[in-house]
């Protein structure tokens, strides 16, 4: 597993995403807000982390993760960028998280809830919430209704709980959340900071990684994701859900 992480460790993201989401997305909650808590599970290496200290000041930000190698740097940018604000780097499981029921003003999570499963994920966080809190998370959603077999067959085998986005919309009612916002994570983020740096620096990981299988395995995995988001990148994507707790 440690190999799977050191894979991941040099690149800009560990998921599909963009400063110009995160933003768009905190534009929802933010009027709402002032000076936050925030929670951001499964952060990475925390460039969500980041573009939110930089776009909330004010909050105090607790980014966690399950490895803690991730976490360094954020460290490393806390102590570059002491305008921005607060962030406490925290490596806890996503499972079991140790924080008080009713402290968070807002729970940020991108590209990781499918790690529990959506509905999972949400039912258990909610209780971390203040009334009225906000649950921002992105998710990876069918796009359309006629989805040609080669990619559903995909998706079945690596999360078969992908729903669209009213599945995942009739989730977030029943676990006690009104969603506020959802938009669509633009195709091109998926490869700026995502596959575009695995992808030109591929035969050197393949290399770097070649007795580690767990590690050759994902490399093989994501040349596959690669081309299927090349060829039906307009069926899936992530998709961002802006909830507020009932
Ligand atoms: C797809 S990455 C997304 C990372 C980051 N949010 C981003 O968008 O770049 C999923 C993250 O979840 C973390 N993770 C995996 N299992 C976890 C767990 N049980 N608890 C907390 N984090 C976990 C991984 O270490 C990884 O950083």
């Amino acid at each position: 597993m440690e190999d799977l992480f050191r894979l991941f460790e040099e690149l800009p993201r560990q998921g599909p995403g963009s400063f110009s989401a995160t933003k768009r997305a905190l534009e929802a909650a933010k009027p709402l807000l002032k000076n936050p808590v925030v929670l951001d599970i499964g952060c990475g290496t925390g460039k969500q982390t980041t573009d939110l200290a930089s776009l909330l000041p004010g909050a105090r930000i607790i980014g966690t993760d399950v490895y803690p190698g991730f976490l360094q740097k954020l460290r490393n940018w806390s102590a570059e960028n002491p305008e921005a604000a607060e962030i406490k780097p925290v490596a806890m499981s996503m499972f079991d998280p140790s924080v008080k029921p009713g402290s968070i003003d807002m729970i940020w999570s991108e590209g990781a809830i499918y790690i529990m499963g959506f509905s999972e994920g949400l039912q258990k966080w909610r209780s971390f919430l203040k009334p009225g809190g906000f649950l921002v998370v992105s998710e990876v959603t069918w796009l359309k209704d006629d989805i040609p077999d080669e990619i559903e067959q995909f998706w079945m085998k690596y999360y078969p709980a992908i729903k669209d986005i009213q599945g995942n919309i009739d989730a977030a009612v029943q676990e006690g959340f009104e969603t506020v916002e959802n938009f669509t994570l633009e195709r091109e983020a998926w490869w700026e900071d995502y596959y575009s740096p695995i992808e030109s620096s591929f035969s050197e990981l393949e290399k770097l990684f070649k007795d580690s299988k767990i590690a050759s395995e994902e490399l093989k995995t994501l040349k596959t994701e690669m081309e299927m988001h090349r060829k039906y990148g307009d069926c899936y994507s992530y998709q961002f859900y802006i909830l507020r707790k009932d």
